[in-house]
């Protein structure tokens, strides 16, 4: 499975020690940046959006986003049609987004959660499918939205 990572300066530190973690377990891993985590100028929405059109047009996969709560770059990753991105500080909601929300990427704060709970939330997003059934429905009826809006 092909993961893009994307992040902000605070995410950086937390997105290397994901894209490593998700590697030995055979993740193919790339990194949309940002890549310096003194740059105060590389703001959230940059990668938030990369990360989500790679995935939109088919290039990758699944999505993992980083910075200082998982908030705004998940909003910008949001903006892209066809993309669901959830903020997860826990292992239930990281579930829950794939089984019943079918989200192709997971947002975490780099300020809310540490390293290992975090790996265990990646570990539960990746490990975990959607379910289908009436929840096609309520995710059909978000595209919907998308489409009356002239976005998708
Ligand atoms: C950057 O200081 C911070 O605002 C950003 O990482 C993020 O938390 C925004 O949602």
């Amino acid at each position: 499975m092909k993961v893009a990572f994307g992040s902000d300066h605070a995410g950086i530190e937390l997105k290397l020690f994901l894209m490593e973690h998700l590697k030995e377990k055979g993740y193919e891993c790339t990194d949309y940046g940002n890549y310096d985590p003194n740059d105060r100028g590389d703001d959230y929405p940059l990668p938030g959006r990369l990360v989500a059109e790679a995935i939109a047009e088919g290039k990758e996969d699944r999505g993992v986003l980083i910075c200082g709560t998982g908030l705004g770059i998940s909003l910008a990753a949001n903006k892209v049609p066809g993309i669901r991105a959830a903020v997860c500080s826990e292992p239930f909601t990281a579930k829950m987004s794939r089984c019943h929300n079918n989200c192709q990427i997971i947002a975490m704060g780099a300020r809310v959660v540490g390293r290992e709970l975090a790996a265990m939330i990646v570990d539960t997003f990746f490990e975990n499918e959607f379910e289908g059934g009436r929840h096609a429905v309520r995710v059909d009826m978000i595209s919907q939205i998308e489409k009356d809006y002239g976005k998708a």
